[in-house]
């Protein structure tokens, strides 16, 4: 219990309404740290996420057609006949809902936030830490938490994607703890010191990042995880998306037994650069390469092609228009 009270001896000057999510589900010991230790620093937070397992799910947008859950939660900490949606016995603020992580944004913002908390503005949406590095544009668009992520910037707030490298999928009565050494710790430290920077930064300022922005995190192995427990409080690598290391799915066939398997491949286009500082690392080499480190990574939700592309292609088409 006074493990926060240490934990955060700079506390936040300033109370921030957050919403967060995730693709790992409510009951996800990464999250349940992130939302003890972001109250803990003073925030105001309602968490809405997915009730079963949703990675990889990226962007769709899944709601439930029925008002009962038709097949246990993750964990079996929700059960088949449960209702589809609803908040934590003790505790108002965390809502779990039948859907993908958009759709759980959308269910905090369009319903859980009107009917229950009519005086929350959400200053950042946070989703995340994600079970799991998501790195490169080969995941951006199939992550659940980066899809919850990108939702939230199309609905016009700010937002963050925290992925970590602690890729066991826990229950957090299973796994939450007030052990230094806990990597769900650790990730919540980082996770709530780069939030509360910005927040820092905001100032008087209106938002906490620009319109059609948001932010790709990725958090190395750390604590207890980490070689010799050395990776207690790893530095910020300003990133960026596309680069080395970098990779896609692709499918192997196994001639033996006939079946199919996914594999991650390296592939050219990844690596291609068109926005941005080029110079910058890639995400992926940050965390996976680089000691102690997580990748600060920032995306637009402009997904146009530059203009000299726009040019080259519509050349291309000229006949047409
Ligand atoms: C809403 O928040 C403002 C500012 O914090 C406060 O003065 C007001 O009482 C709140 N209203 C309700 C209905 O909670
Ligand atoms: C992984 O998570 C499960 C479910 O919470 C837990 O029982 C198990 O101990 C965890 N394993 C490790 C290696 O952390
Ligand atoms: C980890 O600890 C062992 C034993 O003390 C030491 O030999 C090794 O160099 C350490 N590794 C790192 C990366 O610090
Ligand atoms: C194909 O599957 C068999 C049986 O599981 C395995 O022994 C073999 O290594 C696999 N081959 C490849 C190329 O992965
Ligand atoms: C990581 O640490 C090892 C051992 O201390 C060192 O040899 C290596 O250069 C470091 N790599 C980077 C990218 O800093």
């Amino acid at each position: 219990m006074h493990f926060t009270t240490f934990f955060f001896l700079l506390s936040a000057v300033f109370a921030k309404n957050i919403l967060m999510s995730n693709d790992d589900g409510f009951a996800a010991t990464n999250i349940r740290a992130l939302y003890r230790d972001l109250k803990a620093d003073g925030h105001n937070v309602i968490m809405v996420a997915p009730v079963s397992q949703r990675s990889g799910w990226g962007g769709k947008f899944d709601v439930p057609y029925t008002k009962d859950l038709l097949t246990d939660g993750e964990f079996g900490y929700r059960v088949k006949g449960d209702p589809a949606w609803g908040y934590e016995p003790d505790d108002m603020n965390i809502w779990y809902f039948n859907g993908t992580p958009a759709s759980c944004v959308s269910f905090g913002l369009e319903y859980v936030i009107p009917k229950y908390f009519s005086n929350f503005t959400v200053d950042l949406v946070v989703n995340g830490p994600n079970e799991g590095l998501n790195l490169g544009p080969g995941t951006y668009t199939g992550s659940g938490t980066i899809g919850a992520t990108y939702n939230s910037v199309y609905h016009g707030l700010p937002a963050i994607a925290i992925s970590a490298s602690n890729s066991n999928n826990s229950f957090y009565k299973d796994s939450l703890d007030d052990d230094p050494t806990n990597p769900a710790n650790i990730n919540s430290k980082v996770s709530v010191k780069l939030i509360d920077e910005l927040f820092k930064a905001q100032g008087d300022n209106s938002r906490v990042l620009p319109l059609g922005v948001g932010l790709n995190v990725n958090i190395p192995l750390v604590g207890s995880q980490s070689v010799n427990g050395s990776c207690t409080s790893p530095k910020f690598v300003f990133s960026r998306i596309t680069g080395l290391d970098s990779d896609v799915s692709k499918i192997t066939y196994n001639e033996t037994t006939g079946l199919v398997g996914t594999t991650y491949v390296y592939e050219e286009a990844l690596r291609t650069c068109y926005n941005g500082d080029c110079s910058l690392p890639s995400e992926a080499a940050v965390s996976q390469e680089w000691n102690c480190s997580t990748a600060v990574s920032v995306f637009q939700i402009d997904y146009d092609a530059t203009l000299v592309l726009q040019s080259q292609v519509q050349g291309l088409l000229h006949e047409l228009f």
